[in-house]
């Protein structure tokens, strides 16, 4: 799991591990990995911290070996981890035609381009698990249908760098869904709720505690379940 060390990837965490899942706690921070991973080990969790940094390729690879030579296998991979740059202009959000391009840029690479690559690397492993989970961490925001409906709740939340990162990673969920369709691996995409989260500077009204489900109801899917779904709290939701 990416971006472990706080937050929902941190309830995540936790939740898998209760439920008896080796939890690799993803971190790109080393000292906040293992702060995070020593909270869980008092709660007696099998929990290890693994030192990822989405935008650092030489740590997937060791990821990577890490997991193939300590396991064989990867049963769940939860791309968590993501960035909300966008700015700000006298306390209001700078519009999507005045957003400069390097905002976009540094926000896919994190949020895309590089959670791509670390999806790439580790498939293989993956693969090799007898039920794969692929869990992209998605927002409501990323949704073009409830972006154009103007009586939707999300209409008037244009983050642009944010929200289109995560329209591109719904598509790369629904790709990579039909590529594996007739694999064991289900890879869905997750709203997990507005949580509140150093993200939002912890104006969410939501607790990490439930917004973490719908990232651990993802990756546990039972053998039948879904793939190449939108979901949150179990409700299907538009792309
Ligand atoms: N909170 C919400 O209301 C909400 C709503 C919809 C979707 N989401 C999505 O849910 C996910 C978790 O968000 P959150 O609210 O828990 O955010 P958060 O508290 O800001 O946590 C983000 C996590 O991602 C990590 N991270 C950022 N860049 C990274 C990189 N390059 N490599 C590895 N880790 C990196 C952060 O690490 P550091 O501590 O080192 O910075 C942190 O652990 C995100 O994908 C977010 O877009 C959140």
């Amino acid at each position: 799991m990416t971006g472990a060390n706080k937050g929902i990837g941190f309830e995540t965490a936790k939740q898998l591990a209760e439920q008896g899942f080796t939890v690799l706690l993803g971190a790109r921070d080393e000292t906040r990995g293992n702060e995070a991973k020593a909270k869980l080990k008092k709660e007696n969790l099998d929990v290890r911290f693994l030192h990822l940094d989405v935008d650092e390729p030489e740590t997937h690879e060791a990821a990577r070996k890490f997991i193939e030579e300590n396991f064989g296998k990867l049963d769940v991979l939860v791309n968590n981890a993501a960035i909300a740059v966008d700015e700000f202009k006298s306390g209001t959000l700078v519009p999507t035609s005045q957003t400069p391009l390097d905002i976009y840029r540094r926000t896919f690479e994190t949020n895309f381009f590089n959670l791509i690559a670390l999806t790439q690397t580790l498939l293989p492993l993956v693969k090799k698990s007898e039920a794969g989970r692929i869990v992209n961490l998605s927002s409501a925001l990323g949704s073009l249908t409830l972006h154009s409906d103007s009586a939707s709740p999300f209409y008037g939340f244009k983050v642009p760098a944010y929200n289109i990162s995560k329209t591109a990673l719904n598509a790369f969920t629904v790709h990579l869904a039909y590529e594996l369709k007739d694999t064991p691996v289900k890879v869905n995409a997750a709203h997990p709720g507005y949580v509140s989260t150093d993200m939002n500077d912890n104006q969410g009204p939501m607790a990490v505690k439930d917004g973490a489900k719908t990232s651990v109801q993802l990756a546990t899917l039972s053998d039948n379940g879904f793939t190449g779904k939108f979901v949150h709290l179990g409700e299907e939701l538009p792309w």
